[in-house]
This record gives structure tokens, sequence and C-alpha cells, in this order.
């Protein structure tokens, strides 16, 4: 954090890039003198010939003839080096310029080697695993053609009702400015014309996670303050990152819908932020605008390329009307070259220009893909993604031979493990509990009961159902499975339930008002603990979940998300104890949909709660609830336990040009090796603007063997302190700030320090 002369130097550096890739590229402007408007036009247009999920109404049609007319810029939902040879082929040998094209996919969390879902990859709070796993996951999908990938997702939520809330980092601005800079990094690496780098795209511009009533595709109405201190950061620290591309999102900000908000794209996105890649729309949100209510699609084209989108996914609406729109003197030819200019300079980037096959090797994929290395990588992001949420009667881990009951619709299905967003992945590959739990402990007696189904509502499976069965609702009734299932827990020595929400309950156009475990699972629950049998509860889920009553039975809870390919290994790995669990919660869990939005960087109010609880008249609670979530942010247990002492700051004072170092010893106090995520808060006591109540600055993980301690310190520098003002300006202001540092975001403040002007 301390601003080092390297960082300065650096920063210098990528001022010459900054500098040299505002230059125009010669090879480009070659290409751009040589096009007409119609082929200039044709470069804005991405197609998807259908293959990938088709996430809107329409796949696109003839798309060879297009490719071979100079109608198509990219297309996605293409893969394998020869089907994306012969697409470039086609563009290369039959279009009249022979321009290459950029070839994009949804890989979310892995390619073919699927990892936990984003959130889940999230609550690791390891930057370099994020990293690491964006890399290898542009190493296997350029070896099956891909160049350009629609990721990282880093829309912030904070309303699991929202299903999409499953593919981001969670509530928090500034974790997810990290993990939004780490998945760029390792996605584009040192060189994007690297065969094994992929360009990334920094979605979904912007504040998509707010819409309002968790209701995917809604509105978003937002002041400016709260978009650049709480749901901007994490787009520009991507952009920081040099991202190549930018997608907008589905909704409206300040009513106007995002593909065609010039403040947003222009504005903010180029001027202020200085961005110089090109900007991709979302699926046929141009063509959208017209239900939006801004005009028909020749009004609603004009909008978006006049506001800075310069590539249109699969709507066509910049192809069949731009032209006439320039004829007509609503859209400047300027305007068009300058967009196709940028998606050249994105083809020049990846050396697409100079090399269309660069992405076309097809001795790759049998070198690269799902290889046993990346399976163990997956394996291992998985163990750090899972957060123990309680802690019973020292139940976990389990003896490797132990006599287990294993239940629960979730315990034996493969279609559940990958997540939602994983079209690149297949489900047949995957390691369910079962057979995980089987690898790891050969000498246990596990026995295996479905016990209910995830739901029972058929209406309800055949929404989930979409993409395949991921709710089957078995041929015996609810009654004949939960007795098997007690049956068989009778005669054995611990329960382990995996229960939770099947892969699409979560993800896009999956939001959900009622966010508890589904009815015919809690019951199953209930009546396993009732068997008085020691119960593990290992809960799957792509969201916050309000298990306010689960919390409360005498159970422990291990939050697994959707694990991905190693699933089963992984939570066995995990329930065994080869691996002591030491994921952090990345969202506040709520005690019911009533406080939703909730999330821990809240304000304090005039009217502040009771510190106690206890409602009181007059303040700002709940007559029927407390203030605060069931489990917070940054919350996460482990095997052992952590003691945090001796939290201090090695001044009062801190210089506007220098820095204090925040300092606290942490000492495992239990009986197990462990990590532990040790977070740094602050509050900024008086200011220009109300500020949060508190705000994340830091965290390290470490490693603690059991007894032993270590001293976690934290730098901050002013630049730290910093937060956008009325007027947007970005400043610290000089006063005093509170601290604590904790394991988790729940802790009283430990000291204070100030700024002095
Ligand atoms: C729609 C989704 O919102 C977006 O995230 C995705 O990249 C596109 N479809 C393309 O599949």
């Amino acid at each position: 954090m301390k601003r080092t002369y390297l960082s300065i130097f650096c920063i210098a550096f990528m001022g010459t890039l900054f500098l040299s890739a505002q230059e125009k590229i010669p090879q480009v402007e070659e290409l751009l003198k040589k096009m007409t408007l119609e082929e200039k036009i044709g470069q804005l247009n991405l197609l998807t010939p259908g293959g990938g999920i088709a996430t809107g109404s329409v796949v696109s049609e003839d798309v060879e003839t297009k490719i071979k007319a100079g109608n198509v810029g990219g297309v996605f939902g293409v893969s394998s080096p020869e089907k994306v040879r012969q697409a470039q082929d086609i563009a290369v040998k039959s279009s009249r310029l022979g321009i290459p094209l950029l070839i994009g996919s949804d890989i979310i969390h892995g390619y073919k080697t699927t990892y936990p879902i984003p959130l889940g990859l999230s609550s690791s709070w390891d930057m370099e695993l994020i990293q690491e796993g964006a890399k290898i996951a542009a190493k296997e999908a350029t070896a099956d053609g891909i160049n350009w990938n629609f990721s990282p997702m880093v829309d912030i939520a904070r309303d699991p009702r929202w299903g999409r809330i499953a593919e981001g980092a969670g509530e928090d601005p500034y974790l997810g400015s990290q993990v939004a800079k780490a998945m760029v990094n390792g996605y584009q690496g040192e060189d994007l014309t690297q065969p094994n780098t992929m360009m990334a795209t920094v979605k979904h511009m912007a504040l998509y996670g707010a819409a309002e009533a968790g209701r995917d595709y809604n509105s978003v109405d937002m002041s400016r303050l709260k978009m650049f201190n709480e749901y901007l950061p994490p787009y520009k620290a991507a952009v920081d990152a040099g991202v190549g591309s930018v997608m907008t999102s589905f909704n409206d900000i300040d009513g106007i819908p995002a593909s065609g908000n010039k403040w947003l794209l222009t504005d903010l996105l180029r001027e202020r932020w200085g961005f110089e890649g090109f900007v991709v729309s979302d699926y046929t949100s141009v063509n959208e605008m017209i239900a939006h209510g801004m005009g028909d699609l020749q009004a609603v084209s004009a909008l978006a390329i006049n506001a800075g989108l310069d590539m249109d996914m699969v709507g066509e609406g910049f192809l069949t009307t731009l032209k006439k729109s320039v004829d007509e003197g609503k859209v400047s030819e300027e305007t068009i070259t300058n967009a196709a200019r940028r998606i050249l300079e994105a083809k020049h980037k990846l050396g697409l220009l100079d090399d269309p096959y660069r992405y076309s090797d097809e001795s790759r994929p049998e070198k690269d893909i799902l290889t046993e290395e990346n399976r163990d990588f997956a394996r291992k992001a998985a163990t750090r993604s899972f957060v123990l949420l309680k802690k019973h009667d020292n139940t976990l881990p389990l003896a490797k031979n132990a006599n287990i009951a294993l239940v629960g619709p979730l315990a034996n299905s493969k279609n559940n493990m990958l997540g939602t967003w994983a079209p690149t992945g297949d489900p047949q590959l995957s390691i369910p509990i079962l057979e995980g739990m089987k690898n790891v402990a050969s000498e246990a007696n596990i026995t295996y009961a479905k016990g209910a189904n995830i739901s029972d509502d058929t209406s309800f499976a055949k929404k989930v159902n979409v993409f395949g069965e991921r709710i089957q609702i078995s041929d015996e009734s609810p009654e004949t499975l939960l007795k098997k299932a007690l049956d068989l827990a009778k005669s054995s020595d611990v329960i382990v339930a995996v229960v939770g929400e099947a892969t699409e309950m979560s993800g896009e156009a999956a939001s959900r008002t009622d966010i508890t475990i589904p009815d015919a699972q809690k019951k199953l629950i209930r009546e396993l603990t009732n068997t008085g049998k020691p119960v593990v509860l290992v809960l799957m889920s792509g969201r916050p979940l309000d298990i306010s009553e689960e919390m409360q039975l005498p159970v422990s809870i291990l939050q697994i998300w959707h694990p991905g390919v190693e699933a089963g290994n992984a939570v066995a790995d995990v329930i065994f104890g080869d691996y002591n669990p030491s994921g952090k919660l990345t969202n506040s869990w709520p005690r019911s949909v009533g406080q939703i939005p909730i999330h821990y960087r809240m304000k304090t109010t005039g009217r502040p709660g009771p510190e106690s609880g206890e409602f009181q008249k007059f303040k700002t609670n709940y007559l029927d609830s407390p203030n605060s979530p069931l489990l917070p942010f940054g919350y996460g247990l482990s095997y052992t336990d952590f003691e945090y002492s001796d939290v201090k700051a090695n001044s009062k004072e801190l210089s506007s040009t220098g820095t204090v170092t925040l300092s606290a010893t942490i000492t495992n106090t239990g009986d197990y090796d462990g990590e532990e995520i040790v977070q740094l808060y602050i509050h900024d006591k008086v200011r220009s603007i109300t500020p949060p109540g508190k705000e994340l600055k830091a965290f390290k993980k470490i490693m603690l063997k059991k007894g032993e301690s270590k001293t976690v310190t934290f730098e901050v520098s002013p630049e730290d302190l910093k937060f956008y003002n009325s007027d947007l300006k970005y400043v610290a202001e000089p006063g005093e700030f509170e601290f604590f540092i904790a394991g988790s975001s729940d802790s009283e403040f430990d000291g204070s320090f100030t700024l002095k002007d």
C-alpha cells in the first residue's frame, strides 16, 4: 500500500504505454483506408451461430454468408481449433479484405476444467489463486480456438434474490476491485499476442447488480455518489488493469439504458477513465432499447453508436440501420470509423492481423485441456472457496473410517456440481460428493440415500431445468425417500446431508423472492436432526441463503457453493480434514428477505440502531428483526480457533505524504494448523459526505501452525483513505479515522489515527 519507488516507476512506465497505445497503429490505419462504410459497419457486428447458451430469444442466421460479405467482426459459440480455423478461413479467404474474426466465449469459472462459481472463488480471498485460475482458463480456452472472453463479471451485488450474484465477487468495492484486477491479469497475461492468453471483457457496465427488487434485467436508479464510491470501483479496476473490452449491462442508468448511455460509455469510461479498448453490447441489448421505450431499431442503434458502443451483440441493429443513419446525417462516418478502428486494434493486440490461425493449433486441446494438473487446481480452488458457517460438537473433521449416512438430493448429482454459467464444462465429468468421499476415505463405511427432492414442485422444477435436468423429481414419494434416509441414518454414526440449491436456481434470469432452502429439504434436515445423531450440513448454493432456521439446529454447516468439476474430491478433502477450511463470506447473509439489500458498509444514519440490537423507538431498526445480518461479510470459521491481540497503530498521526502502520498479532489457539484471512476496516469519523460505518481497506491471508502467532501489518497511506466527494473528486479529508483488524466485518474498533492537513 505504500507508494514505493518501484510503483512510481511502474506508473511512469504505464504512462508511456498509455501514450504509445493512443498512437494509431499503421496496420490498422492501412486497413481502414481500404474499407467501405459497409465493411466498417460489418466489423461492429457480433454473431452467434448457436452452440453456447443463447441468452436471448434469437440466434444468428446465415452466419457464413454474412462473414463472406464482410458483415461480421466476431462470433461466439464456436470452439475447437478445427471449427475456428474454418471460421477464420471463411473470413480470411472469402471476404474482400480478409480480416480475421474475434472468437468470443463466456468462460466464467474455468473453461472445461470448471472451478467453483465466482462467488465461491471470491470467498477464498486469495488473489493469486484467482489469477492463476483465470490463467489456466485462458490456456484451455485458447487451445480450443477462443481469443476473447466475456469475463470478469464484477457487478457489486447486495441482493441475494438476484440470481447473478453467483457470477460476481460479492458486495464490497475494495475486494471486488482486487478480484477484477486479478482476473484481467490472469486472462490477458503480460502479452496478448501469446497464443495462451485471451482478451478479457469486464462486465456488465454498469450497476447491473443493483437491479431493483433483485429481479433480473430490472431498472437501476442510483446517485452518482453511490455509483462512484460503491458500484463503479471494480469496473475501473479492470480498466486500470488494461482490460481489452467492456460489456454494457441490460439496465438503464439515470433513465438511459447502458448500451445507449453516452455519459457512461464516453464521458466516464473513455474520457474520465481513459479506456482505450472497445465496448460490446450485451446479448441484443441494443434492440432491447426499443422495449425500454427509446425508439425504433434505427433510433436505438444510432443512440448506441453515438453513445460510444462499438460492437452490437447478436441484434444486427448496427448492420441493418447504421448506413441509413449515416446517409440521413444521424451518425457521422467518423463515429463508425472510430468504432471499427477499436475492433481492428483489438485484433491487432491479439496478433490476429499477423496470424489469423494463431488460436487454431490442433495439437493443443489434448495437451492443455482438462489435464490432471488443471483438475488438481480446480480441486484446490474448491477447497479454498468453502466457508465453514457453523461448528457443532467438534463433529468436523470426520474420521476417515467413520460410519457415515450420506443423504440429500445433491449428494450424488453430477448435474448440479458445476454451477451456473458453465456452458463450456461437461457435468458428466464432474465428481459427485458420494464418489469423492469414497475416493478420499476408502476405509469409511458410506451409505447413500437421496432423502428428498431438491424441490417437490414440478412447475418450479420445469423452470429450473431449462438446460437439463437439475431438479430430478423422484418416482418414489417424498415419504418413502425420507424413510429410506432415516433408516440409513439410524444405523450410522454421523449424517452428512448435502442440501441446497440446484445449479440453475441461481444465475441469469433466476431470481428468487424466497431464499430459504426449499421446503422438501428443510423437512429432511429437521427429521435428520431429530435422530439425535451428529449432523453435518453440506450446503450448496449460488447465492447467500436465509438459513436462520438451520443455524439454530444442532448441526455443523459447510457452505460449498457449486464447487465445479472436482466437487466431490474437494468436499471430501475438507470434511475429512486434509484441508482446514479458510474461506470467508463476501456477502452478508440476511436473516430474512426483509433485510435486503443488506451489506456491511451501511451508513450509521442520524439515528443509529442501538448497539445492543434491542429495539428502540425512533432509532433506525425493525420491529421484528435485528439490523445485523445472520452472517456478516468477512465471516468464516476454521477447525481451529484464532485470537487477535495487540491491535495498534505505530503512530497517532498520519501526514499527507506519510504512512501509518497498523498491526495485530494473531494466534492459532486451537488444535489444527489453519489459514486465516486477516481484515482491516476503517471508519472515517467526520467528512464532507456521510461515511459508511466501516470499510474494508486491506486483507492478508496467513497460515498459522497450531499454537503459532504472527504479527500482521498493514501500511496505510492517505491514498487508501480517499473517496469521491460531492464534486466527484477523489480526495482524502483530514481528521480522525477509527480502525479494527479482525477475522470478520463484525467487530469493534480497536484504535484510531488522525490524518493531518
Ligand atoms: C448475456 C449475459 O448477460 C452476458 O453475461 C453474456 O456474456 C452474454 N449473454 C453472451 O453469452
